[in-house]
């Protein structure tokens, strides 16, 4: 008997393939078919999750189709269904079908994207796209650069990184140490955490954050911005970036950009917009004079895994400046291929904080091919719209919204009787009961609300009646107590 090679177990035999292509076919048409008739939320079951991976014996081999629907039985009951009609939630959406099938050639034609010479094809998909969304955002296309990033927050880490080293040209190579002043920068109080985090893990740390104050639209508030720059430089810090979020996450607001690019300009500041989410309106064109300002910006955050629907993780930064990110992220090795020497081409390990990296950009290229422009416009002015009836509805059935977003996130409180039902309380009771998922917040650091965000283009019209009606009835459950 012929013996078998030891990858047997790593790559199964062609009919064993076959069988298990087939049988995830089904496993995702079921879902995709089926989701909406389950719980959006699942029971929150530590012990029995952790039971039933123990149970997992590492030592044996199983059979792969068993493998396969012991994951997919997990997935389906423990977790939040983000592709649910009725996830109300953080910008998570359902992803496109051609995302989906972007996924699966990335996973199984593996293109390696750190040296162009690995992937020419898909570096210079990425690429395109890059210009592309850049141009769609008002940068000329010969200025545009940018990379892909797991998401929002490496996006945003990109961000802090190059105007850093714009400031400071020295940092890559001598230390945060050898800054004359220390450098500091400005977001709102609205702004997403991520800014935070980069600060820490950038060596600036969290005190170089200066989270400025929003006034009472939620906006960053130009005044107390302006006055603490100048005590800043008075008090020899050293200014060096100002961030304007279009589309905050608690509320959806957009900062003042264009006022931003003139403090900006004037303070000499890069000035960078966190769009990850709000980026979406620069895809309608009713409302892409929200993201005025934008074309101005040095660099932008977009997150395709929000508005444009692609499985995570897929975010974009985007800068005008097309060498800042060479000289932020440069590196000289020699065991790197050099086979496109001499050619005018880009190796991403030299422009990234990743090195070896997924063709993330695959699954955005393909869901544009098929949905267009015109087909993302469409969905997200019908998302818009369920916004406004969402708010309508709400404020029929005696609920008062607490913030104004011309996306569709909506906060609100009871009108009534605010200090019984509390949201927190209610939010939590629409969790339990597992119809639909909302969220709680606190906007400007005092008024606690609930928060629903139309992030997913599966909701229709009857979602949002339902929804309203889930509110309405957790709301009495709460006022009885
Ligand atoms: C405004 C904003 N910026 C950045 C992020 C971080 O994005 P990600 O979760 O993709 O890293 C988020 C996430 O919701 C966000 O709302």
């Amino acid at each position: 008997m012929a013996s078998q090679q030891p990858s047997h177990l790593l790559q199964l035999d062609e009919s064993t393939r076959r069988l298990l292509w087939d049988h995830l076919k089904e496993i995702i048409e079921r879902y995709q078919n089926d989701v909406d008739n389950h719980r959006v939320t699942p029971l929150l079951e530590p012990s029995k999750i952790r039971a039933a991976l123990s149970a997992l014996d590492f030592k044996k081999s199983i059979d792969p189709l068993q493998a396969v629907d012991f994951i997919a039985s997990q997935l389906w009951e423990n977790q939040v269904h983000t592709p649910h009609a009725r996830y109300y939630g953080l910008f998570n959406p359902a992803p496109t079908t051609m995302g989906i099938a972007g996924d699966m050639l990335a996973a199984a034609f593996n293109p390696q994207l750190a040296a162009w010479s690995h992937s020419p094809f898909a570096v210079e998909a990425e690429q395109h796209l890059i210009r592309s969304f850049g141009h769609l955002f008002g940068y000329p296309q010969s200025e545009t650069d940018g990379t892909f990033t797991s998401g929002g927050a490496e996006a945003n880490h990109t961000a802090l990184l190059t105007a850093l080293v714009n400031s400071f040209p020295a940092l890559g190579t001598s230390g945060v140490q050898s800054l004359p002043k220390q450098p500091v920068f400005y977001v709102s109080a609205e702004s997403h955490h991520s800014f935070l985090k980069a600060a820490s893990i950038s060596g600036i740390g969290k005190e170089s954050v200066r989270i400025v104050p929003v006034d009472n639209q939620l906006k960053i508030n130009i005044d107390i911005l302006q006055n603490t720059i100048t005590a800043d430089r008075k008090n020899g810090f050293a200014p060096f970036l100002l961030v304007g979020t279009a589309g905050t996450t608690s509320a959806g607001v957009i900062d003042p950009l264009e006022h931003l690019v003139r403090i900006a300009k004037e303070e000499e500041l890069w000035f960078h917009v966190d769009a990850a989410w709000g980026g979406g309106a620069v895809f309608v064109t009713e409302l892409r004079y929200l993201l005025n300002g934008c074309s101005s910006a040095d660099s932008i955050t977009f997150d395709a895994h929000k508005w444009l629907s692609v499985p995570m993780g897929a975010g974009i930064y985007l800068t005008r400046h097309r060498d800042i990110l060479e000289k932020t992220f440069h590196i000289s090795t020699s065991y790197m291929p050099r086979d496109a020497e001499g050619l005018t081409v880009i190796d991403p390990y030299h422009h990234s904080i990743q090195w070896s990296r997924r063709f993330i950009g695959l699954k955005v290229l393909l869901s544009l091919m098929v949905a267009g422009w015109d087909g993302y416009a469409e969905s997200i002015r019908n998302m818009i719209r369920l916004g406004d009836q969402l708010r309508k509805s709400l404020v029929r059935s005696g609920w008062k919204l607490v913030n104004d977003s011309p996306l569709p996130v909506v906060c609100f409180v009871d009108a009534s009787s605010p200090d019984i039902i509390i949201p927190e309380k209610v939010v939590q009771n629409i969790i339990l009961r597992g119809n639909t998922w909302i969220s709680s917040v606190v906007l400007g650091g005092s008024t606690q609300a609930i928060r629903a965000c139309i992030t997913n283009y599966r909701t229709a019209d009857k979602d949002i009646t339902a929804l309203v009606e889930e509110l309405n009835t957790v709301r009495e459950i709460v006022r009885r107590g």
